[in-house]
Formats: structure tokens, sequence, C-alpha cells
């Protein structure tokens, strides 16, 4: 393996949920409660994304489907677009994902990792933030989270 490629490697971590802190654990359990508000009468896989800002306060969003499939919106994008809205994007420290129903055969993943089109988006908020951004991914069964960086899951990103 080249130096290059291990310096790339994503900077990974994975505890029990009860090992967060206080902060990390009312961010994932606010995604937990936004998943209760996604629109996805298609998939019926029901994410919710939640935004920790610098003073404390969150915000979240929910996937946002279309009968045109294609158009449907991820949770991650609808927070962050929604945090641009309202004035906040360069204030996000984080983002806490989970996600309730099933996606048979085609999620095998333990945890609800973002898209590669939110990878994208992310990396357009750490550009404005300044800073790179802490990402929590709750595992399916609720009891794990898996901890990286927005910089860390899109290496190499278009305009960075
Ligand atoms: N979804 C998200 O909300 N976030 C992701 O990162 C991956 C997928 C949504 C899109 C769609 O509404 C449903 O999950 C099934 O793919």
């Amino acid at each position: 393996m080249s130096s290059e490629t291990e310096a790339t490697l994503p900077a990974v971590s994975v505890m029990p949920i009860d090992e967060l802190n206080p902060n990390e654990r009312a961010l994932v359990g606010a995604a937990l409660a936004a998943t209760a508000t996604a629109y996805a009468p298609y998939s019926r896989f029901h994410v919710g994304a939640t935004l920790l800002f610098a003073d404390g306060s969150r915000h979240s969003g929910a996937n946002f489907e279309n009968v045109s499939y294609g158009l449907s919106l991820c949770a991650e994008t609808v927070a962050i677009a929604s945090a641009s809205s309202a004035g906040r994007l360069h204030e996000i420290v984080a983002i806490a994902i989970a996600a309730v129903g099933e996606l048979e055969a085609a999620v095998t993943g333990e945890f609800i990792a973002p898209c590669g089109r939110c990878r994208q988006v992310l990396a357009e908020a750490v550009t404005i933030c300044g800073h790179d951004i802490e990402v929590l991914m709750l595992s399916r069964d609720g009891q794990r989270v898996r901890k990286t960086t927005a910089r860390a899951l899109l290496p190499l990103a278009f305009g960075l």
C-alpha cells in the first residue's frame, strides 16, 4: 500500500451508545426522533439527520421522497439546506444520522452512512464552516455509533 493511500483512509471509530457524551447522545436521539418526520412512502425507509450547532442548539431534517424516485432528497441534504436557509450553515459542528425501516437486500450495512451526494453536500458545508464536521451514524439496532468526519468520508472531494 502506498503512503498516499494510507493517508486517505478514513478515521473511524465505533462505540456503544452509552459511551457517547451527553451532547452526542442527545444529538443521536434527535436524529432518531426526526425519522418520524420523513416523507418516505416509496422506500418506507425513514431517515433522520440532526445538526449540532456551535452554541449547542440543534436542527433536524428527514428524507423527502418523490414519485419520480430519483428526485428524492436525503435527510442530510434536507437538514443542511434548511440550516443554510436559516443562515446557520457556518455554525455546524456535527451531524447525526439515524434510520427506521427495512430496505431488504439493498441496505446491508450496520450503520446509516451518508450517500455519496450527501457527502459532497457535507463537503460544501465544511468549506463554509472552515472546519471539519463530526459525523455520527447510528447502527440499525440503535445500540452503537460509528464516528468519523465529513472530510474523512469524502477524501479528494471535488472543489476542495
Ligand atoms: N436516504 C437518506 O435520507 N440518506 C442517505 O444518506 C441515504 C438514503 C434516503 C433516500 C431515500 O428516501 C431512502 O433513504 C431510501 O434510499
